[in-house]
């Protein structure tokens, strides 16, 4: 039996013209919106939830914000926004948003002129049913309204909800300058969107059509990242390693990046193993600053469940493109994504994901139940039909394995000596820092002379199975 939420399929909707951000939305209409003017300042706090792309997105809103006369505020005591930039991706993202609404409305009834916001893509997935779940939330934004969030919040004064819910494939936000905490990390959104049609998958329904940044404007952020003290690079994109800007491919976009003046590493996820294209291959291996790491989701080493996912390779296909990442670049390190559970997967499908990362052996993977998503191919078209136990059971079984595996791989690192760029204080103890080494792994040393920023050197004595321990060399 398929399991049917109670929120109904929803299509998603583009629009498509190219100053398209310039139009206003029947609800901005209405409040006559480009020639409002900021009837208050407000103090907005912005709670993120989700992957790296939400946290960037949150930057990028506070620019927005910050741009138009409103303040971001770090404590939520002192807010008079509220705003959740949500998940959809599985089903207990958005129950926990859920939860959390229920939690801030206590304190809307205290306060009445709070402003609730639900953005981002449980914002897109739920539209005006997140509404009838959550009547008191004030704004419902999808991830290519942002621009409109200034108006919104004029808006709301009305006590009228407000909807921005169009999808924008002309949407980059190329121009807005994002609000960044100070750090050594700055993750850099290179593309929006996504257009593979994973059929697991919500994003293209909430995010749109995928679309990249050019080049020359990613080259300048850099620039400024790099006067602003940033020494790492993040380069981040629903499938990173498609990028292409009309002119330059995603190689040579690392290559360009690499070589600012200034930067110390470059990074980037998630990148999609049928991208793997030789320029990426090629700037991982020979570039000196594109860290040797790669996350590559392989999702299942079962090549029919794959064909059922829509991913595009063949279980023989990642596992060969593996071996020519190892052979090109040894020091390589791997990490994954896995779903169990996945519609028809078999006892005979599990076992040959359970092998295939017994065989890959990544240094780690974040592993997940399947989540019957509405609005998803294999909602409309599969069935949902492991049970629950048995989705458990399967989740458990290589969480186990990798957990072994990432213990092992690490004890490996006992002895050498690996540079890791440090970034702040240990969370237990102000004694130490914490960095991370060139292929992502966390790492606790006791600070001697170090400065943040720093790239030391540090000799490995002890390992667990997500942080390596050691003394600076
Ligand atoms: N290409 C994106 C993928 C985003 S989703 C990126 O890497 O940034 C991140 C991971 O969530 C996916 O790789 C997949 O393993 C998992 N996922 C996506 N949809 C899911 C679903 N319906 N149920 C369970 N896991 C899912
Ligand atoms: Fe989702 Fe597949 Fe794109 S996992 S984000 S549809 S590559």
């Amino acid at each position: 039996m398929k399991q049917k939420s109670e929120f109904p399929i929803y299509k998603p909707e583009y629009q498509d013209h190219a100053d398209s951000r310039l139009i206003a939305q029947p609800s901005d209409m209405r409040m006559g919106a480009t020639k409002i003017k900021n009837r208050m300042a407000r103090k907005v706090f912005i709670e993120t939830y989700g992957c790296q792309m939400n946290a960037s997105d949150s930057e990028l809103m506070a620019g927005i914000l910050t741009q138009s006369g409103h303040q971001t505020v770090t404590d939520i005591e002192d807010a008079d926004v509220i705003l959740l930039n949500t998940c959809a991706i599985r089903e207990n993202a958005e129950t926990k948003v859920i939860n959390r609404l229920e939690h801030l409305n206590h304190r809307k009834r205290r306060e009445s002129n709070l402003v609730i916001g639900v953005c981002g893509c449980m914002a897109q997935h739920l539209r005006d049913k997140l509404l009838e779940a959550a009547p008191y939330v004030d704004i419902v934004m999808g991830p290519d309204a942002y621009r409109n969030l200034p108006m919104a919040l004029n808006a709301v004064v009305s006590g009228d909800p407000y909807l921005g819910l169009q999808l924008d494939k002309g949407e980059d936000y190329a121009d807005i300058s994002p609000i960044r905490k100070e750090g050594i990390r700055a993750w850099l959104t290179i593309q929006r969107g996504c257009d593979k049609m994973c059929t697991f998958c919500i994003v293209p329904f909430v995010r749109g059509r995928e679309r990249s940044i050019p080049l020359n404007i990613l080259k300048d952020d850099v620039e400024r990242l790099v006067d602003e003290g940033f020494k790492e690079i993040v380069l981040l994109g629903q499938t990173v390693n498609s990028y292409h800007d009309g002119k330059h491919d995603f190689g040579e976009l690392l290559w360009s990046i690499a070589e600012v003046e200034g930067i110390e590493r470059v990074r980037f996820t998630s990148p999609h193993p049928a991208d793997a294209t030789e320029s990426m291959i090629d700037a991982m291996e020979n570039s000196p600053k594109v860290c040797k790491q790669l996350h590559l989701p392989l999702q299942s080493g079962s090549t029919p469940v794959l064909e059922r996912m829509r991913r595009t390779y063949t279980a023989e296909e990642y596992r060969k493109l593996v071996q020519k990442l190892r052979e090109r670049i040894p020091q390589i390190a791997l990490s994954t994504d896995v779903i169990v559970g996945f519609c028809g997967e078999t006892e005979e499908d599990f076992d040959k994901t359970h092998t295939l990362m017994e065989e890959i052996r990544f240094d780690s993977a974040f592993m997940f139940k399947y989540s019957d998503r509405d609005g998803t191919l294999a909602n409309k078209m599969l069935d949902d039909d492991v049970p629950e136990p048995e989705k458990s059971r399967r989740l458990n079984e290589i969480i186990t394995l990798q957990e072994h595996i990432s213990a092992e791989i690490n004890q490996t690192k006992v002895g050498t000596t690996v540079p890791v760029l440090v970034e702040g204080n240990s969370r237990r103890d102000n004694e130490q820092y914490h960095g991370k080494s060139d292929t992502f792994k966390s790492t606790v040393f006791p600070k001697e002379n170090a400065q943040i920023g720093d790239i030391v050197n540090v000799e490995i004595h002890s390992a667990t199975a997500h942080t390596l321990i050691g003394q600076i060399s």
